[in-house]
């Protein structure tokens, strides 16, 4: 039955294309998206034009949400407009009103307009998103320090503490939902590392710079769109952070230190060997010095050691 219906719009629309004797004369374009928050109302403000002669069978109003079916909101027939969904009114000639709009109500609306004398179906479609506003426990942002220490490090004898800053607490994000920012100090905007438990973390690296951190909300975010204009959660909230730090970066120096002193005592040992050899060789030289004539002499004593080598190993 339904896939009846389709066939017979598909082929009215495209058989009533050549005489176009509808006129669509709403501002808004076909397929055009509309952006309202929760609690609002909505109005679809299609209107049209006949040509003199022509007349309307009957106008039906329906909504699809994403992935589902099209389902059949109010129909006008004889004059007379029948609301099957609650929150819906019509207004001005083909228009219709949704009020107190959900998160549910996000879906592509459309208005089919059957003319009379089997002259086919026109239609127009809109996309409405219907975005949330975040909430805090506070109503603003709030940012803290928070430590951890890593079992790890612990059994390499190490103080290794990671620092996050987190924010929040959210008790919704929101819809779509929201996410927030860090800025650093030198002003340059970083992402969340994550989110738990209605907050966002953002983790300093070990190198980290020190001074002021903020926590902010993209204000150009429909969700964020759906605050009053006066909402503390449109304000950033800050926090200072030492700069990169303390047990870390001493337990590093003081393994530097100690390695220094090391490679310093063995260049000082190389040295003294180098020396002694020296000296030695020197000492041999001088006394050899004036058998230096008679080669032949170390020779022998060399042959004679080296006889000697096999049996002593
Ligand atoms: C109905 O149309 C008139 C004229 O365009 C307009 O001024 C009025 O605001 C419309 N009413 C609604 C409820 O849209
Ligand atoms: C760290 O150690 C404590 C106690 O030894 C343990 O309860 C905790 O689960 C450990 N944490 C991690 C992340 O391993
Ligand atoms: C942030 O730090 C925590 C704890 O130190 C760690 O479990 C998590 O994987 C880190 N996340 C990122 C994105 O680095
Ligand atoms: C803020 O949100 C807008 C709209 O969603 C997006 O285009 C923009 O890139 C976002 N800015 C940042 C810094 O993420």
């Amino acid at each position: 039955m339904t896939r009846l219906w389709v066939i017979v719009i598909f082929l009215a629309t495209h058989l009533l294309q050549g005489c176009e004797s509808l006129q669509w004369t709403q501002k808004v374009e076909d397929g055009e998206q509309f952006t309202r928050c929760t609690g609002q109302d909505v109005t679809f403000p299609w209107r049209y034009s006949l040509e003199e002669g022509d007349d309307v069978a009957g106008v039906s109003w329906s909504r699809q949400r994403q992935g589902g079916k099209e389902v059949n909101l109010a129909s006008l027939f004889f004059l007379k407009f029948t609301p099957n969904q609650e929150r819906i009114s019509h207004v001005n000639e083909s228009g219709i009103k949704v009020t107190s709009l959900t998160t549910d109500d996000t879906a592509s609306y459309s208005i089919s307009v059957r003319l009379g004398g089997g002259g086919g179906v026109e239609r127009q479609t809109i996309h409405l998103l219907v975005a949330e506003k975040p909430e805090t426990v506070s109503g603003s942002l709030e940012v803290v320090v928070a430590e951890t220490r890593s079992n790890k490090s612990h059994d390499h004898g190490s103080t290794d503490q990671h620092q996050q800053l987190k924010c929040g607490q959210f008790v919704s994000l929101g819809s779509p939902p929201v996410s927030v920012m860090w800025e650093d100090p030198d002003g340059k905007l970083l992402p969340s590392s994550d989110y738990q438990d209605g907050f966002f973390i953002l983790n300093l690296t070990e190198g980290r710079k020190g001074g002021n951190y903020y926590c902010l909300m993209n204000l150009s975010s429909t969700a964020v769109g759906c605050l009053s204009e006066t909402s503390a959660l449109r304000d950033k909230a800050m926090v200072g952070v030492l700069k990169s730090q303390t047990s870390t970066s001493s337990a590093s120096m003081g393994g530097g230190t100690v390695a220094g002193i090391i490679i310093a005592v063995l260049i000082i040992v190389a040295l003294v060997v180098v020396a002694v050899v020296f000296f030695l060789k020197f000492k041999r030289g001088k006394s050899y010095s004036p058998k230096e004539p008679e080669s032949p002499g170390p020779d022998k004593e060399t042959e004679e050691m080296l006889k000697a080598l096999p049996s002593s190993v």
